[in-house]
């Protein structure tokens, strides 16, 4: 239920990795009840089709509506290379959605080349492409799909010796074509960052856009809603559509306040 004076933001991703830019929202726009979807039962979206995606994005997006949404921030990468377009033309209300960093990363690099960790759908998107033609200029962008990643965000696993090993495999390449700047390209990895950070060391920069959405989503809701008056506490509400008690506790863990989240059958 929307609340008097109380602007309300509902926020989803495949899972729990839009956590990481709640986390920013929560920073930007401390008063607003926000209202987050993990598909669980979906994840991860990274090897789905777009049509598939599509479809999530729209009944959740529906969903989070019906529970008082005034504006919607996919929190997922993949998410919104596949559906903001579509979300876009159905929905009337403001949609930010999230893209790889690379404008950021490409004004960055001192070597001149910028790896990109993505999930292999964002990386095959045409929203991809059109971004690497509008901002590459002369730096070279090496790309990098990390299947199983999201996974082990998914497990809590984030400091596990697989997950390390994956780090390992998967910015390996990328640091030997040059690197020195790596773009997070999926909002499950920024809760990575620590574990990302002994693999590559410190000379490399880490970049992903979870504040940037928070900072346009603040601009948005400050321009085109009626505005957050009065104080109000905090007010978060947790939903996933897989097994709430797993969902629970590693939601908890990631957003450092007990979590209790509800089931979500759509
Ligand atoms: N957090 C999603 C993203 O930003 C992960 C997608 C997935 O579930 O594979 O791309």
């Amino acid at each position: 239920m929307q609340q008097a004076n109380c602007t309300t933001i509902g926020v989803f991703d495949s899972g729990v990795g839009g956590l990481s830019v709640l986390q920013h929202i929560r920073r930007q726009l401390p008063n607003a009840r926000l209202v987050y979807v993990a598909d669980s039962g979906h994840v991860p979206y990274g090897d789905k089709s777009p049509e598939y995606i599509i479809q999530r994005s729209q009944v959740i997006t529906q969903f989070l509506i019906e529970q008082g949404a005034q504006a919607i921030v996919i929190a997922c990468n993949t998410a919104t290379a596949a559906a903001a377009a579509t979300l876009r033309s159905r929905y009337q209300l403001p949609i930010i959605g999230m893209e790889p960093a690379v404008k950021p990363a490409v004004a960055a690099t001192k070597s001149g080349v910028v790896g990109v960790l993505a999930t292999v759908g964002t990386l095959a998107s045409a929203r991809f492409a059109a971004l690497l033609e509008k901002y590459a200029g002369n730096v070279e962008i090496v790309t990098q799909g990390c299947p199983g990643l999201v996974e082990q965000v998914e497990k809590g696993e984030l400091h596990s010796t697989f997950t390390r090993e994956l780090l390992q495999r998967y910015t390996t390449p990328l640091l030997e074509k040059g690197a020195d700047t790596l773009i997070l390209g999926c909002t499950h990895y920024p809760f990575l960052e620590q574990a990302l950070r002994e693999v590559v060391g410190e000379n490399i920069a880490l970049i992903d856009t979870g504040a940037a959405v928070a900072r346009e989503l603040k601009r948005r809701v400050n321009n085109e809603l009626s505005g957050i008056a009065g104080m109000h506490l905090a007010q978060a509400a947790f939903y996933s559509s897989g097994e709430v008690e797993v969902a629970s506790r590693i939601m908890s863990a990631l957003w450092g306040e007990p979590v209790e989240a509800a089931f979500l059958q759509v």
